[in-house]
């Protein structure tokens, strides 16, 4: 498959997200699952209905210690949610550009800026790997859970280098991998699922110091937690050697095999959030 038509599966997936309102992990947009991953109840109350959708994987807009009046440039804005978030924290002086390859997901971004009268905040159409972004621009890049989708990891951090100024930072939340995930669950992964193409963790680590950037550094760290299997409601992602797919299944309703396959394999994924800076 080529990057263009690994991308159009990857727009067509996110088209059905925008329109459904659902998450690409298997996950939540409820308060307690956002708490998790790292937001507070202020930020989940402070931003328009319908921003949270669930598809982040951490919280960069926490840990990227915006100040007022800074250029915040957003890679795989989704919804907006991390855009809004960041806007608050900016000001009426400071400007925020989200850039998504959804049209769908734009136009509910620029929905919920409307709604939520965000003065500061403009969504652009475009891929991140060709940013439409002029040299030397933000402050700041954040990015959520978007790099696994990305054909062209590497052209997306060049990016990413190119568009901040210099001293800028990067800070970034993924899923990476601990230990390579078997070939034939890579295979049948939905194209829109978080760690549908994730890299290992020393590799993803590598191709942001080997674009340029300095300080990389590992922030936060959050492994398998192993209360999902004492969670009713929790669900996960199975796969069906008989029937060769993936199927979405509640933990408590998985047998002893399945359980101890889910654990195998949730033990080799792990979430970070990663600073850089640009020299
Ligand atoms: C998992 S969602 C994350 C959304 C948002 N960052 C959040 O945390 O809520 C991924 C988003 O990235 C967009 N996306 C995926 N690959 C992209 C690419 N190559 N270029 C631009 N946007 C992309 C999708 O359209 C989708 O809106």
């Amino acid at each position: 498959m080529t990057e263009e038509e690994k991308r159009r599966e990857v727009r067509q997936g996110y088209a059905k997200i925008a329109s459904r309102q659902s998450s690409c992990c298997g996950g939540s947009t409820s308060y307690e699952e956002s708490k998790k991953i790292g937001y507070s109840q202020a930020d989940l109350e402070g931003v328009p209905e319908g921003a949270n959708m669930g598809l982040g994987c951490g919280n960069p807009v926490a840990l990227a210690s915006l100040k007022e009046g800074e250029t915040v440039v957003d890679l795989g804005s989704g919804g907006g949610f991390d855009c809004f978030l960041a806007a608050k924290k900016v000001g009426q002086k400071g400007k925020i550009i989200g850039v998504d390859m959804t049209p769908e997901m734009l136009d509910k971004a620029t929905e919920n800026a409307r709604k939520g009268k965000y003065a500061n905040v403009e969504f652009r159409l475009g891929e991140i790997e060709n940013l439409p972004v002029a040299d030397n621009t933000a402050d700041v890049i954040i990015l959520n859970c978007v790099i696994n989708l990305a054909p062209n990891k590497k052209k997306v951090f060049q990016e990413a280098f190119r568009v901040l100024k210099p001293k800028g930072r990067l800070m970034v939340s993924d899923l990476v991998l601990l230990k390579e995930l078997p070939k034939k669950i890579n295979k049948v992964l939905d194209p829109t699922s978080c760690v549908t193409g994730a890299m290992m963790k020393d590799k993803y680590l590598a191709t942001i110091r080997a674009v340029g950037f300095e300080n990389v550094r590992i922030d936060e760290e959050k492994h398998y937690d192993p209360d999902l299997a004492d969670d009713p409601d929790a669900t996960v992602q199975i796969f069906n050697a008989k029937t060769n797919a993936i199927e979405t299944k509640k933990v408590s309703e998985l047998d002893k095999k399945e359980r101890q396959r889910m654990e195998e394999t949730l033990k080799g994924i792990s979430s970070i959030s990663v600073s850089a800076t640009k020299p």
